[in-house]
């Protein structure tokens, strides 16, 4: 069984994890996070959006999150970006990377953010041309790879399409995102090989949601098949306030036992990961949703 010897993991949480709650949480605790995620050896974490407040309120201090951050050497703070006015506030708070996301469903990209796909790609195409000039690398997200909360099924060829899109476009890495958490490996392993023959493997990562408690065994399926770039989120934070169907992403503890165990590099720590997590779980007042952190807990702290 094939497996790659190190494998890059983004950590989405500060973002994907809290827009999606119902409180508004201190931009301290927010930098704070981040500064624990980049002592723990996370090399990409995606810091916050810079989308439209009225939509997600709850990462509305994105400007004061990205100036309160430590900025570790060999770390990148990618951002997430709608359009050139999010692009224009994510460059004037010192954003160096950004991410666009398109779907590959018509009706989450509606409900995401209110236009069509089609449209989205024509607007990601300005962001990407404007960010190209000031030399900013733009990361291309396609939600609902494996299912959409509106429509049901969706095709592996409506993700390609959208990916090679992306990437036609300039983003140096598309992440395919199981946004509802519903897939299943055999499915994973299709929705990549399919992409495969439009995008490099090497520019493909994937982002999933454990809605159904399938993402290990979908990012298992496809590391097998060459990807090396795996998203996910510490304490299992995440969702999408437009995807309500949809849990968490893969806790990022939870996915570093598995490669520590598989024996592929991360450069992580896997204790300070934990106490990342377990610092934002005790903020939001509920348990860790990493199943490792909590097993860590039961063992006086010790992870193995
Ligand atoms: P709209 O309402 O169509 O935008 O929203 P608009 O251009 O008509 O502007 C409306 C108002 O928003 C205006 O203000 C604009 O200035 C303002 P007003 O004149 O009414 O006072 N506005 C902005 N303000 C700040 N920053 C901006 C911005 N843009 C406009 N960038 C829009 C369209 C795209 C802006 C909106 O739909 C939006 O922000 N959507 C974001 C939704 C979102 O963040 N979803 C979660 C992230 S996606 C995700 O989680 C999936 C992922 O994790 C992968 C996966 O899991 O599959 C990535
Ligand atoms: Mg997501």
């Amino acid at each position: 069984m094939y497996m790659p010897k190190r494998v890059t993991m983004v950590e989405v949480g500060p973002r994907d994890g809290l827009q999606n709650e119902s409180s508004i949480i201190p931009a301290a605790v927010k930098i704070a996070l981040i500064n624990r995620l980049a002592e723990a050896g996370l090399q990409v974490i995606e810091a916050t959006s810079f989308v439209s407040p009225k939509w997600i309120p709850q990462l509305a201090d994105s400007s004061t999150v990205l100036a309160g951050i430590e900025r570790r050497p060999g770390v990148r703070y990618p951002v997430l970006v709608p359009n050139l006015k999010g692009l224009e506030g994510a460059l004037a708070a010192g954003a160096e990377e950004i991410a666009v996301f398109a779907s590959a469903s018509e009706a989450f990209s509606r409900k995401n953010i209110n236009c069509s796909i089609a449209e989205s790609l024509e607007r990601f195409a300005e962001v990407i041309d404007a960010a190209k000039k000031q030399r900013v690398p733009v990361r291309g997200y396609v939600s609902c790879a494996l299912g959409c909360p509106y429509e049901g099924a969706v095709t592996p060829a409506a993700v390609a399409a959208v990916a090679a899109r992306l990437f036609d476009l300039g983003c140096y890495e598309i992440s395919l995102g199981d946004t509802i958490g519903a897939g299943t490996p055999g499915q994973a392993q299709l929705m990549v090989d399919t992409v495969a023959k439009r995008v490099p493997l090497e520019q493909i990562a994937v982002h999933f949601h454990d809605t159904y408690g399938q993402a290990l065994a979908n990012i298992m399926a496809v590391l097998e098949r060459g990807i090396c770039v795996v998203d996910s989120s510490v304490a299992g934070l995440g969702g999408c306030p437009y995807a309500l169907s949809a849990s968490g992403n893969v806790a990022s503890e939870d996915l570093l036992y598995m490669l520590n165990g598989l024996g592929i590099e991360t450069g992580v720590d896997l204790e300070r990961l934990v106490l990342a997590g377990n610092y934002v779980s005790g903020f939001l007042g509920r348990p860790s949703g990493s199943k490792v952190a909590r097993a860590a807990g039961c063992t006086s702290g010790t992870v193995t």
